[in-house]
């Protein structure tokens, strides 16, 4: 067994932390270890992709890592704080104020417009009403929807619903970002769209841990990890990561699409 990671001061050191960590569920007699004795460092400000066939831990992984979840063995430090130790009050101030969330299927709350689902977080997070209609504006106009502000879900197309979802995620300043699937309900146009966003989200300093089945996740993120029954794989050597490594050939390679209208990202 190896040394336990030594807790630091937040804004120092890296941002997640998951030492030896294992999650396993007990179902219909038998046990499932969805993660099993998981190590990994990310750093802040990464872009990180999480790989792997259905079932291969990914989910709970980040489930984990978000708080949502707690492991039966090992630890978790977020900035510097011990996740899978925090109590319930603790862990209701970590996830209000410090992770954001993109969902697969958006998540956002049917009967109110884009501008009224952000502004929901940022009442959440407790900011006052002032701050709170200056700060909507800039997050929509961040993700390109200002002329959207108005719609609900149902009128939106669902890229514009996810890209709602990233400006709801960023409301309480969060510096970490867990994004399970973000792409999973679009077509690769806009899939590669939402990427590119998050991309220039991590470029200003906020920790992204997505998963995903998308292929072109390659092109916008630092590193990709591959799981695979519960573990990650050895950097380069999963077969997911390994297929998806030749697309990166230059002559193959597509061009990275725009975010439409890409604004200078403040957090
Ligand atoms: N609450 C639960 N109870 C029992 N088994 C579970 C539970 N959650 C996950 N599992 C099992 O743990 C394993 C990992 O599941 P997980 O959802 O993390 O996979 P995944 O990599 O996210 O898959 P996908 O790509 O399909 O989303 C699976 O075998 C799953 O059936
Ligand atoms: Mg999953």
């Amino acid at each position: 067994m190896s040394a336990q990671p030594t807790p630091h001061e937040p804004g120092a050191g890296p941002m997640v932390e998951a030492h030896e960590v294992t999650r396993a569920f007990q179902s219909g007699g038998s046990t499932v270890t969805a993660v099993d004795n998981v190590s990994l460092t990310v750093a802040r400000g990464e872009f990180l992709a999480v790989v792997g066939r259905s079932g291969s831990g990914k989910t709970t992984l980040l489930n984990l890592i978000a708080g949502l979840d707690q492991p039966d063995a090992g630890t978790i430090l977020v900035d510097g704080a011990e996740v899978s130790r925090f109590n319930d009050a603790q862990m209701t101030e970590f996830r209000r104020h410090q992770v954001g969330f993109v969902f697969q299927s958006f998540g956002l709350l049917p009967l109110l417009s884009a501008a009224e689902n952000v502004d929901l977080a940022l009442r959440i997070a407790g900011a006052g009403i002032r701050e709170r209609g200056e700060r909507t504006r800039e997050l929509l106009a961040l993700v390109g929807l200002t002329e959207r502000a108005d719609h609900r879900p149902y009128e939106l197309s669902g890229g514009e619903q996810q890209r709602v979802a990233v400006a709801r995620a960023l409301a309480n300043r969060p510096r970490l970002i867990i994004a399970d699937e973000p792409t999973g309900e679009l077509d690769s146009t806009t899939g590669a769209q939402i990427f590119a966003l998050l991309h220039e989200v991590a470029r200003a300093g906020v920790t992204i841990v997505t998963a995903t089945h998308d292929p072109f996740v390659m092109e916008h993120v630092d590193r990709v990890l591959e799981m695979s029954d519960g573990r990650i794989l050895p950097e380069g050597d999963g077969v997911i990561v390994g297929q998806h490594r030749s697309r990166r050939e230059p002559s193959s390679r597509p061009p990275r699409p725009e975010v439409p209208p890409a604004r200078r990202f403040s957090r």
